[in-house]
């Protein structure tokens, strides 16, 4: 049940979208592909974002990127994000979007703390450099405009409290044209640490004049909604907080309609999801392998990563535990599944809890001279990357 008073809600408008309720699944590498955002649709209404693709990847048309950019029949508008560092690749790569008709929003990533990406001056370093950031959001909003393609940005709050950028950042992209700008309320230092930052949401809500999106540490519904009566944002993004728990977004759909009902699923009722999170994999995988074994082979190596989410905090064996999450088959996850107490009540323990990545912050890895050259706007040496999804 719900404690929190409903904050009256708008739709969500991105370009020409309205999204209702103002939810959007964070893009997540490894994790959001075509199967899992099915699952989570099932669920609740919102934007569901693909994994991130890289620029460079798509304009040499690797064929795993291409392959990773799939969609459902049903999916509207269909999101996808991606990763570049150099605006004339990133221009090719949304043009390549858009005259293929590959997706109906576009995404830019610059959120990403991972080393091997900061270090050549990508993902979340790459606001610091104000003007290659500027001309790199215009560059993808220019291409996609003749189609009518919404852009939007996810950054975080800068690269550590002392360089932080995320409000000079959100004009700049507003200046360029973006739908919306969404912001994880973390520094790149912090990776996944410690707790996210409302306020400089709601600061940055304050400052913009398009849609602002706050990112961080929503686990529930009820969070949803203290963060957006807290900084007034226009839509909550949701990461860690589904994983293993894809009916957070029927909870989600629930309180912005102001019911107060959450899921709480026996362990039987887990298991149903399992299956059905398994199966939509091994669909996904199937469409793409050689021979149907071994796109389910595939498929079920997918789905290992979500055991443990999807048990966080039942009263489950090692052994079993172990067991589904070495799982080849849907016959042996059946068989597995089976061997659950399917009247095992839901832990409330788990409620609330963070879940997925929570490392401890750590140096920020930057090129040599990158604090010291805000206006620098050349393009860093070797920051493209053409592995997708990661
Ligand atoms: C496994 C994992 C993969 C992620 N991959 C991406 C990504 O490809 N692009 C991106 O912008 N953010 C990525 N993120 C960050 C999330 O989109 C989100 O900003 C972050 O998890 C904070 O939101 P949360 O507290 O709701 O999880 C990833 C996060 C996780 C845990």
């Amino acid at each position: 049940m719900s404690d929190v008073a409903v904050a009256p809600g708008r739709p969500l408008t991105l370009g020409g979208y309205q999204v209702w309720p103002p939810v959007v699944l964070a893009p997540m590498a490894g994790i959001t592909n075509v199967g899992f955002r099915r699952l989570c649709r099932e669920q609740g209404g919102g934007i569901y974002v693909c994994e991130m693709i890289t620029t460079r990847a798509l304009v040499e048309r690797n064929p795993k990127t291409l392959h990773m950019i799939a969609f459902g029949d049903d999916e509207k508008p269909r999101s996808l994000q991606l990763y570049g560092t150099d605006p004339e690749i990133t221009a090719a790569a949304v043009r390549i979007v858009v005259e293929r008709n590959l997706a109906d929003h576009i995404d830019l990533n610059f959120g990403c703390p991972v080393p091997k990406v900061t270090r050549r001056g990508g993902g979340a370093a790459l606001p610091w450099r104000r003007r290659l950031f500027a001309r790199l959001v215009r560059a993808a909003v220019d291409a996609a405009a003749p189609a009518g393609v919404p852009v939007t940005v996810k950054m975080r709050k800068g690269i550590d409290d002392d360089h932080l950028t995320y409000v000079e950042a959100g004009l700049a992209a507003q200046e360029a044209g973006v739908a919306a700008v969404a912001l994880h309320g973390r520094t790149a230092a912090q990776r996944y640490s410690g707790t996210a930052d409302w306020d400089a949401i709601a600061t940055l809500k304050q400052a913009l004049d398009v849609p602002v999106l706050g990112n961080g540490d929503i686990w529930e519904a009820d969070d949803a909604l203290r963060m957006v009566a807290h900084t007034g944002v226009d839509g909550v993004v949701v990461g860690r907080g589904c994983l293993g728990r894809p009916w957070l977004f029927a909870d989600l759909e629930a309180a912005f309609n102001g019911r107060s009902e959450r899921r709480l699923p026996t362990l039987g009722e887990v298991a149903v999801t399992m299956r059905r999170h398994a199966e939509l994999l091994v669909d996904q995988f199937v469409a793409a392998a050689r021979t149907p074994a071994r796109g389910e082979r595939d498929g079920c190596a997918d789905f290992r990563k979500h055991v443990a989410w999807y048990l966080k905090g039942f009263p489950v064996g090692g052994e079993l535990r172990r067991s589904l999450a070495m799982i080849e088959s849907l016959a042996q996850l059946d068989d597995l599944l089976g061997k659950l107490d399917p009247t095992e009540p839901f832990p409330m323990t788990a409620l609330g809890q963070p879940r997925g990545r929570t490392n401890s912050p750590g140096k920020v890895f930057l090129p040599d001279g990158w604090l010291a050259s805000r206006d620098d706007d050349a393009v860093p040496e070797g920051a493209e990357m053409d592995d997708s999804g990661g």
